[in-house]
């Protein structure tokens, strides 16, 4: 019997952040490892003019959901949605439901961020916030690393007499087993740096082939969370336990590697549509990073967007490649360094699991083997992100010889007209490509005489 799971069994549990893509995964892993949970209140905010129940109706409906309504249909029966906006005093949670909440959550995760690195700093004025910002990042590289630190130095001072533990996760990606290998909902962070460079748009990128490229599958952090949440209840440690959730220090992977597995993915299992195809290269070099995004990510981008004005549609190329720079730069902090985390706390974690426990909340990234992770990464955004069918992969890479033949028509035009101006130009460019041509017409005449011979 799994001591994690029957722990949670039986209690009530507060999710915040429970829409997005960790949180999601974290209620449908509680529900489904632990059926007997009484319930799960949710906090939720009104979003995009649907109201709090329309999100969570849309929720429940979402693939992440497949496994657990297959084990228990009426699971959305224990979610119980408040309605919360966490930058308000009180998180705006009304009187009633804050009573309820008191009452009976016996388990807080708090999983609710915004995950945009540069989100300005709303505490004070706006104008004073933008000239202060920079003193008060100091060392910080973006202003959601400092607000994280500020986050859990708070939690330090305030947490008084409860247990709490905190959770640091690295760059999250897709699951590996969980509910379903690859699964993924969101183009933030590598997700879409992976369809960028499958859809053949990201050519160039800053990073250092031989720094740590931490990643964490995100069903290994939900289950480390919820191994954590147990631990932290029954043992109750003195202090405050801080789980570094990541894979640097026990099964390294590298930005070298990662770029060599998304490519090697997308060119077996090609995007649809690709713009062009998929060739991205990595480099340390800052200059040669502005040569290739001059030469092959605004140019074709500029010739893309007139041949959609001419055509009479929306250009929208260069948006997209804007878009994509600015999270560039934001990763290239992250791209470009290592940094070692101890997993002190993680390996103590698991040695207090029992062997149920290690199979159902598996967090032993040493088991992780990189390159099928990654191509089940890829697949897993092509099916679950741009909701394409495997079936389409033929066409996919009929499509890629296309554009492959276009890129060779295009070049070959190129290199004439370039020649034929050297050519107008200079007596000894002249020169050469008569003699090319005469070598040539003499090979020709030579097999045709050898061939007429052997006849
Ligand atoms: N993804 C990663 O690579 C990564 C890495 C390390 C740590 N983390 C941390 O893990 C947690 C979950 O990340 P994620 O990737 O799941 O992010 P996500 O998909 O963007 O989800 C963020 C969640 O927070 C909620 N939220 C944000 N601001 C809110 C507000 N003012 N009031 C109420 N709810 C609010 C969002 O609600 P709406 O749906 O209403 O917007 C959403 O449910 C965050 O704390 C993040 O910092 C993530």
């Amino acid at each position: 019997m799994s001591s994690v799971s029957a722990y949670y069994n039986g209690k009530t549990v507060l999710i915040t952040g429970a829409t997005g893509f960790m949180g999601k995964v974290l209620v449908e892993k509680l529900l489904r490892s632990s059926p007997e949970v009484k319930a799960v209140y949710i906090l939720v905010r009104p979003k995009a003019g649907q109201s709090m129940q329309e999100r969570v109706a849309n929720m429940v409906k979402c693939k992440v959901f497949d496994r657990v309504r297959e084990d228990c249909p009426h699971f959305h029966e224990k979610i119980k949605p408040i309605n919360a906006e966490l930058t308000q005093p009180k998180l705006a949670i009304s009187a009633e439901d804050e009573e309820e909440l008191l009452a009976r959550v016996n388990v807080v995760f708090h999983c609710a961020a915004t995950v945009r690195f540069d989100e300005p700093l709303k505490w004070l004025d706006e104008s004073i916030i933008q000239d202060i910002t920079p003193k008060l990042l100091g060392e910080w590289p973006n202003t959601y690393t400092y607000t994280k630190a500020l986050s859990e130095y708070l939690i330090q001072q305030e947490k008084g007499n409860l247990n709490i533990a905190i959770i640091r996760p690295s760059i999250v990606g897709a699951s590996w087993h969980e509910p379903f290998p690859g699964w993924i909902d969101n183009f933030n962070g590598t997700s879409g740096i992976f369809i960028a460079a499958g859809k053949g748009i990201l050519r160039t990128v800053i990073a250092n082939n031989e720094a740590v490229a931490d990643m964490i599958p995100v069903d290994v952090a939900i289950n480390l969370t919820l191994a954590a949440g147990w631990y932290t209840a029954v043992h109750r440690p003195k202090n405050l336990l801080v789980y570094n959730c990541t894979t640097g220090g026990i099964n390294p992977f590298f930005w070298g590697e990662m770029g060599q597995y998304v490519m090697s993915t997308f060119k077996r299992n090609p995007l649809e549509q690709a713009f062009r195809t998929p060739n991205a290269h990595m480099t340390s070099s800052y200059l040669i990073n502005q040569y290739w995004i001059t030469v092959s990510h605004k140019a074709p981008a500029i010739l893309y967007d007139l041949y959609m004005r001419l055509t009479g549609r929306k250009p929208r190329m260069m948006k997209i490649i804007n878009r994509l720079h600015k999270s560039m730069t934001l990763l290239q902090y992250f791209s470009t360094q290592s940094w070692s985390w101890s997993s002190d706390n993680m390996n103590m974690l698991m040695t207090h699991l029992n062997t149920e426990d290690k199979k159902l909340y598996n967090f032993d990234v040493r088991q992780l083997h990189w390159s099928e992770y990654i191509e089940s990464y890829c697949i897993g955004a092509k099916k679950y992100l741009l909701n394409e069918d495997m079936a389409g992969i033929p066409a996919a890479k009929q499509h890629l010889r296309k554009l492959r033949n276009i890129r060779y028509a295009f070049n070959t035009t190129l290199l004439v007209i370039i020649w034929r101006i050297f050519i107008a130009r200079s007596q000894m460019a002249r020169n050469i490509w008569y003699f090319v041509v005469s070598l040539c017409y003499k090979f020709l005449s030579y097999f045709r005489a050898s061939s007429t011979l052997r006849h």
